[in-house]
């Protein structure tokens, strides 16, 4: 059983607190939000205690384990601080993506938690969803083959410009992760971007990758498409079939190389996915799963050292749009 705090009380803090209340496994004992009046509203809504500082809530609320859904610059650079604070403290950590807007505390953080062997995992949902499942199962049997190419794609309405790099750096986390999960280590990176009319910001890019195992990816992302129809779609090919994931978790379609009979995934009306805030369910659900079943923290899904390899590469295609030529991943 996780006694889990949660920290940082906006949109997506309450989401994790939503997430954690009808949870096995999980008892939500207390929120944190140095703004007071977010803090007061979540504990008021949620029935458990309100901090105002990290400090506080790891010496009172005799904690197993937070959330950490601060934002900051780029969406990620109040991360840094709560998560050493928490992980000095001995609590296991799911953090919100991005692990961090700079690579170095970054490394601090996976450091620390591994110093410490405590579980960090980065709240990637995009991966846990059964038609991502099923795809990799495809692969685990054998039914992609040698790997050839991956074509991936994101877009939604996000009008934040915080710094330019704020797409790259906030919404590719996702993209990087599923590219990552599906086809290993990405090794060399070379991005193009634009800005969309009235955006100051790279709002739009491209991305050609290699990976370690030798095959092609490509990436597109945007940040100036309004929401409505599908969002995302994913592509892994190989010698012997390839599979489409339409829209995170609408549908998966496999389609065996030579044999024109397909094999295709629904999502199905009842017992399946409802929307969006299920991601965050099965995600919150399998990192207290693995905490409670004492998985090594190395073995942790999208975990820290997931996140962090994910803002190596963007990292990378940052330098890359800098500098118009392609990047090594260091
Ligand atoms: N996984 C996903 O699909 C997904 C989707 C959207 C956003 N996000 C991520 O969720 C995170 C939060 O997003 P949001 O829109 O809720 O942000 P937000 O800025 O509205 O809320 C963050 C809160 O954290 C608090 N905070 C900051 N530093 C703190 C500290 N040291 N101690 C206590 N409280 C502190 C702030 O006061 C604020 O209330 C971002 O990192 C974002 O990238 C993830």
């Amino acid at each position: 059983m996780q006694r889990i705090g949660i920290i940082g009380l906006g949109g997506i803090g309450n989401r994790h607190a939503d997430c954690y209340v009808p949870m096995q496994g999980a008892e939500l004992a207390a929120v944190c939000d140095i703004d007071r009046e977010r803090a007061d509203a979540a504990a008021a809504r949620l029935g458990v205690p309100a901090f105002y500082t990290v400090q506080d809530m790891l010496s009172d609320a005799d904690l197993t384990m937070v959330s950490v859904a601060t934002g900051g610059v780029e969406y990620g650079s109040d991360h840094y601080e709560p998560t050493m604070q928490a992980l000095e403290a001995g609590l296991h950590v799911l953090g919100e993506k991005p692990i961090c807007n700079e690579i170095a505390p970054a490394e601090e953080m996976v450091a620390l938690a591994a110093e410490k062997k405590l579980c960090y995992g980065i709240n990637l949902n995009h991966r846990f969803t059964p038609a991502a499942r099923l795809a990799k199962k495809w692969m685990d049997d054998g039914r992609i083959g040698h790997l050839l190419f991956m074509n991936m794609s994101m877009w939604i309405m996000n009008p934040r410009e915080s710094s330019e790099w704020f797409q790259i750096k906030a919404l590719h986390p996702h993209t990087v992760d599923i590219m990552r999960h599906f086809c290993g280590d990405i090794t060399e990176v070379h991005c193009i971007a634009m800005k969309a009319p009235g955006r100051a910001i790279w709002s739009t890019a491209q991305f050609n990758m290699r990976f370690a195992c030798g095959a092609v990816g490509h990436l597109t992302g945007s940040y100036d498409i309004e929401r409505g129809h599908p969002m995302e779609r994913c592509e892994v090919a190989g010698t012997a079939g390839r599979f489409v994931i339409d829209d995170m978790f609408r549908e998966a379609t496999l389609y065996p190389a030579g044999d024109p009979e397909k094999v295709v995934y629904t999502n199905p009306v009842f017992g399946g996915m409802r929307d969006f805030a299920d991601t965050f369910i099965n995600r919150l659900t399998r990192f207290v799963q693995q905490v409670n079943d004492g998985v090594s923290p190395g073995d942790i899904d999208g975990s820290g050292a997931d996140g962090l390899a994910a803002q190596k590469v963007l990292a990378a295609a940052i330098e890359s749009i800098r500098t118009g030529k392609a990047v090594t991943v260091s």
